[in-house]
């Protein structure tokens, strides 16, 4: 697969379901990220959701965010920034209890618009999940299991605008980094592009398509499919023309989610390394089992590195079993 990976649903419903759900299962062996068309979420809403997002932004974030430009003197930078994003943001929760009442400035229709438009993602990432799964070999229902707790999912969205900067070769709109959590639903600007995938050492762009819903895939996942499938590294390049939406869902574990390495795809992957030549094994990494909300603790700090100390540093925490 060499473009970047476009998968329509509606064909998953007739006789090119067996072509699709191969594009799917390379999309998140190869990709870590993929774009969908056709996902059940009606364009009209999406479009509302597009428009209440940008006036929200020019009514209460704009000036706000220029003040704190001003307040940081970021328009004159002559040095990279390494501790800070150009980005505007806001953040909601919906699961497991919803606190989009509690959000400052929101009008009632865009709360209202926010919550059917999220109902629809929200269904949308566990019909991918299952999907994942039938790929995988694991039986329906696993990967929504092994993200559910006690209390189901955490599940919330970050709403971003990334204005125009002045020195996009000094400010990322977004560093560099791996998502910590399960399956992330994306809802970018069709027109400002900005996003990019870490791919074989070269940064690609994930192409701005009107009414897609971009997915990619977060470090737990990595984890329950045993490597699997990956995070895998992306960032945002701010513009210099152009506000950049984006409008990204995080369907996440529950905080006292246990997360370890599924046990088939475990003795699969020993099966396939037995199988090959010795000479041509690759290092393989073992996943730990931990506490989501551990992991979560340690990836405040770390977001902006390597996934892979995160994982290592969650092997010397200890039986979470025990402690949890
Ligand atoms: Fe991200």
């Amino acid at each position: 697969m060499e473009s970047f990976p476009v998968i329509n649903m509606e064909k998953l419903n007739g006789e090119d379901r067996g072509a699709t759900m191969e594009l799917i299962k390379e999309a998140c062996e190869y990709w870590g990220f993929f774009e969908l068309l056709n996902h059940g979420i009606s364009h009209e809403l999406m479009d509302k959701v597009e428009r209440l997002t940008k006036e929200h932004y020019k009514k209460c974030m704009e000036q706000r965010f220029k003040e704190l430009v001003a307040s940081k003197s970021l328009e004159g930078i002559q040095a990279e920034i390494k501790d800070m994003d150009w980005e505007s943001t806001f953040y909601v929760r919906h699961l497991p209890t919803s606190n989009m009442s509690e959000i400052p400035d929101l009008d009632d229709d865009y709360r209202k618009t926010m919550k059917e438009f999220v109902v629809g993602l929200e269904k949308l990432a566990e019909e991918l999940l299952d999907l994942l799964c039938e790929n995988l070999g694991l039986e329906k229902g696993y990967l929504k299991n092994a993200l559910y707790g006690s209390k189901g999912p955490t599940f919330g969205t970050k709403v971003s605008n990334y204005p125009p900067c002045p020195h996009p070769e000094l400010i990322k709109g977004l560093r560099a980094h791996t998502d910590a959590g399960g399956i992330i639903l994306l809802f970018q600007d069709d027109r400002v592009s900005g996003l990019q995938l870490l791919k074989d050492g070269q940064w690609v762009d994930v192409p701005p398509m009107k009414h897609s819903i971009v997915i990619n895939l977060g470090d737990q996942l990595e984890v329950i499919t045993n490597g699997k499938y990956k995070s895998v590294m992306h960032r945002v390049v701010a513009q210099t023309d152009g506000n950049r939406m984006s409008i990204a869902s995080f369907y996440n574990p529950g905080s006292d989610a246990v997360i370890y390495p599924a046990p088939s795809l475990v003795a699969k992957s020993k099966e396939d390394q037995a199988a090959v030549n010795a000479d041509d094994q690759q290092i393989q990494l073992e996943y730990p089992k931990f506490v989501f909300e551990d992991y979560m603790k340690l990836y405040a700090g770390l977001k902006f590195q390597a996934k892979e100390p995160r994982f290592e540093a969650m092997k010397t925490r200890g039986d979470p079993i025990a402690t949890a």
